[in-house]
């Protein structure tokens, strides 16, 4: 209930800039935004690097509305992996796109071009993209896309959200030599026609998914922060011989920084998802509804004067 309103206000432009003008608000979304601008990604992907982590990063934003503003988008990301393979980040750092920043919603030939300059600039640069999964209205679109970037950009990453009830199968689909495949749970509001509804319907499906992935012959990128669901991926690749190079687990960036340090340490390789840029109010949302504790934090934040 509470996770439907967190998600229902993600949407609402009133809500967004009330929670922007916010006193506090900026401590809240430093916890899970590395910053604003690129030297604030390339600063916080280089920290992460040093411990041992690989990194994945996301130029925030999505839904965009005009060619102008998903031009910029793609020129972004260009600009961004250019100063990744400068500074010697690629391959540890890759970058995750989301198609609706790209146009997708008004123009899915242009979210396409665009995709593709940003994955012919990750190659140039030594590293890949993965596209973001959004709301089921958009699977079918950002799974026709990955198949068509695939084609001459092999190692583009897909998303799949286990909340779907379609998920199993497009596991199946995508379990293939060289695919690979991050496994989320799914942070959208979605209807029980389409998703399952319940944290265990949900976590079950995670597990049937993962074991799909796991015995395939792709590369599962396990993300979550579930330590049940943690705990059963590092047993599946015990079984299936899966080296630390064979999957890996994935986080976002401010959540559970302790459990990614344990996980390297056993020797995985764990990523974590960075975010960073001005356009933070949609993802802070999603992570708010994730968590109710995140919500109180926030919630002092939004009614302390400073
Ligand atoms: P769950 O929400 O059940 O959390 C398990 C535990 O993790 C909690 O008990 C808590 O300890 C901790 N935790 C989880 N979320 C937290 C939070 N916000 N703050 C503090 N602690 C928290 N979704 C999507 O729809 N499309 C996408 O493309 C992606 N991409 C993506 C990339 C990566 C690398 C990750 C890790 C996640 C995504 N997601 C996503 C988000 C994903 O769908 C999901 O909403 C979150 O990962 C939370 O789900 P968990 O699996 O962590 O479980």
């Amino acid at each position: 209930m509470l996770r439907s309103v967190i998600l229902a206000a993600s949407r609402s432009p009133r809500i967004e800039r009330l929670v922007e003008t916010a006193p506090y608000t900026r401590d809240v979304v430093r916890r899970f935004v590395a910053g604003s601008g690129t030297d604030d990604a390339l600063r916080a992907t280089r920290a992460l690097v040093a411990d041992g982590l690989a990194v994945t990063l996301d130029n925030l934003g999505e839904d965009t509305v005009t060619a102008a503003q998903a031009t910029a988008t793609r020129d972004e990301y260009v600009r961004l992996l250019g100063l990744l393979r400068d500074a010697g980040l690629t391959p540890a750092a890759e970058v995750s796109v989301k198609l609706s920043a790209l146009g997708q919603r008004f123009d899915e030939q242009l979210a396409y071009d665009s995709a593709r300059a940003i994955c012919a600039a990750a190659e140039e640069a030594g590293t890949t993209v993965t596209l973001d999964m959004e709301d089921h209205e958009t699977t079918d679109s950002t799974l026709d896309t990955l198949a068509r970037l695939r084609k001459d950009f092999p190692a583009t990453g897909a998303v799949l959200q286990a909340y779907l009830r379609r998920t199993e199968s497009d596991c199946r689909e995508l379990a293939y030599a060289g695919s690979r495949v991050r496994l989320c749970k799914g942070a959208y509001k979605e209807p029980e026609s389409v998703a399952y509804q319940s944290a265990l319907e949900v976590d079950k499906s995670y597990v049937r998914c993962l074991n799909i992935l796991m015995a395939g012959a792709g590369y599962p990128m396990l993300a979550t922060h579930d330590p049940r669901l943690i705990a059963i991926g590092a047993d599946r690749a015990r079984w299936f011989d899966r080296d630390p190079d064979r999957f890996e687990f994935q986080m976002l960036y401010g959540i559970r920084p302790e459990e990614q340090t344990r996980l390297v340490g056993e020797g995985h390789t764990v990523r974590v998802y960075l975010p960073y840029g001005t356009d933070w109010y949609a993802y802070l949302m999603r992570r708010l509804a994730e968590r109710p504790t995140n919500l109180a934090f926030f919630g002092r934040a939004l009614v302390t004067k400073k």
